[in-house]
């Protein structure tokens, strides 16, 4: 990561409460605005970027109900007319059924190839809409308006947009950068604690990957960044955007680095597949157990030192998220099972799986040569604790 402690602790005052992060891709080069209060300034925003005042945003029934109004109405004060369509909430909108009908519908509010479209929500949206934007007419250009806190620090940055099928999470889909993301950071006052919690786990990634000065200052702000949206939270944001900012700068189409962003979730994949992608294990709480397995995986392969783990899982479990297999509710699939699932994951080359690992907090590296009897072995061990 590029930046150091001191600068991940400054307060972000100089600018203001806002904050703009550049995602550096060249011509295709975006800005994420992060801070409180954006929706407001939605219209001003982004009216810059139109080929014409139309466009349409897609969001889901949740988020329509609670900030949609406040997006249509900065977006008619700048004269921008914009066709809503609404889906509904949850994984299940990740689908090729979903996909069709926002195509239909996209196609029906006349977008054309110069036109944006706005996808309000959290990653389920983000992904959908950008998948959409991506073959729609050969690609329509689109904007990223997260709504959780896991999209504002995670998914609406760095292009990665697709569906689920049944083979697994994020199977079909397509790198489609956005042209802007406005994180309002005042949107996640409306968001359930278990999605907001499920949404740190992504933000902690980020000091476990590769910033321990960032995974310092967490433990130290946690209770204020998930109590209010005050500095702490927009600091955090912030960070984690920079953070991913540069690593998509570096490497957007994951051939090296980026892949850096997927610490625990080779398991946490897993264990969202074996689960049904259903409301027993949400996709950042997949992560944070993810993340512990990595951690105590690391530790078993004697690449970090003794006690890593537990200081990991402390602050996760500090902030209430689940760390280990026993935590999750019903059945799961044996140590054999959960490898099978993991084989699935893109970055599987030749059969053998990517995993994620770590020296230490802050140090993650990419492997491709983890033995899967290893894997193996260390679940039925994970499983058998249960
Ligand atoms: P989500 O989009 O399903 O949102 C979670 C729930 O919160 C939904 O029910 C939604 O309606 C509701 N919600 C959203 N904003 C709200 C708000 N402000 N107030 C109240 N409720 C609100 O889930 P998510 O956790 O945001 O995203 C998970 C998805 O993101 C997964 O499909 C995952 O694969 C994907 N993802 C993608 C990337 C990427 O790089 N593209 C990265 C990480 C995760
Ligand atoms: N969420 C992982 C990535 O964007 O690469």
């Amino acid at each position: 990561m590029e930046h150091s402690a001191a600068e991940t602790s400054a307060p972000t005052a100089r600018t203001g409460a806002a904050e703009t992060v550049m995602v550096e891709l060249g011509d295709r080069r975006y800005p994420v605005h992060v801070g409180p209060a954006l929706l407001a300034r939605a219209g001003e925003l982004v009216r810059p970027l139109l080929a014409r005042p139309h466009t349409a945003v897609v969001t889901d029934e949740t988020v329509a109900a609670l900030h949609l109004e406040r997006l249509q109405a900065s977006l008619a004060a700048t004269g921008i007319s914009a066709e809503v369509i609404i889906v509904p909430p949850g994984e299940q909108s990740k689908s090729f059924a979903a996909l069709e009908r926002v195509c239909d519908s996209l196609l029906g509010a006349a977008i054309e190839r110069r036109d944006h479209v706005i996808a309000l929500g959290g990653g389920v949206i983000g992904d959908l809409v950008g998948f959409a934007a991506a073959i729609l007419r050969r690609g329509v250009r689109f904007i990223q308006v997260p709504t959780t806190l896991l999209a504002q620090v995670d998914s609406s940055v760095g292009g990665k947009t697709g569906i689920n099928v049944r083979h697994g999470k994020n199977l079909i889909g397509a790198f489609h950068q956005p042209d802007m993301v406005l994180a309002d950071t005042s949107l996640l006052d409306t968001l359930p604690t278990r999605e907001f919690r499920a949404g740190y786990a992504e933000v902690v990634k980020y000091g476990l990957l590769g910033d321990a000065a960032f995974f310092r200052w967490l433990d130290a702000h946690h209770e204020a960044i998930a109590a209010q949206d005050g500095p702490e939270r927009w600091q955090a944001v912030a960070t984690c955007c920079r953070a991913k900012a540069a690593i998509v700068a570096e490497d957007e189409f994951e051939t090296g680095r980026r892949a850096l962003l997927n610490l625990g979730h080779t398991f946490g994949h897993a264990l969202e597949a074996a689960t049904g992608y259903s409301s027993r294990l949400i996709h950042g709480e997949a992560v944070a157990i993810g993340m512990a397995l990595a951690f105590r995986f690391s530790e078993r392969l004697g690449l970090c030192s003794p006690g890593t783990a537990t200081e990991v899982i402390r602050h996760l479990a500090a902030v209430g998220l689940p760390t280990t297999l026993g935590q999750i509710d019903g059945s799961l699939p044996d140590a054999k099972g959960l490898v099978a699932f993991m084989r699935q994951d893109k970055k599987a080359v030749a059969g053998k799986l990517t995993f994620i690992l770590v020296r230490g907090i802050g140090e993650a590296f990419v492997s491709r040569d983890v033995d899967d009897a290893a894997v193996e072995a260390f679940l039925a061990e994970e499983l058998a604790a249960r």
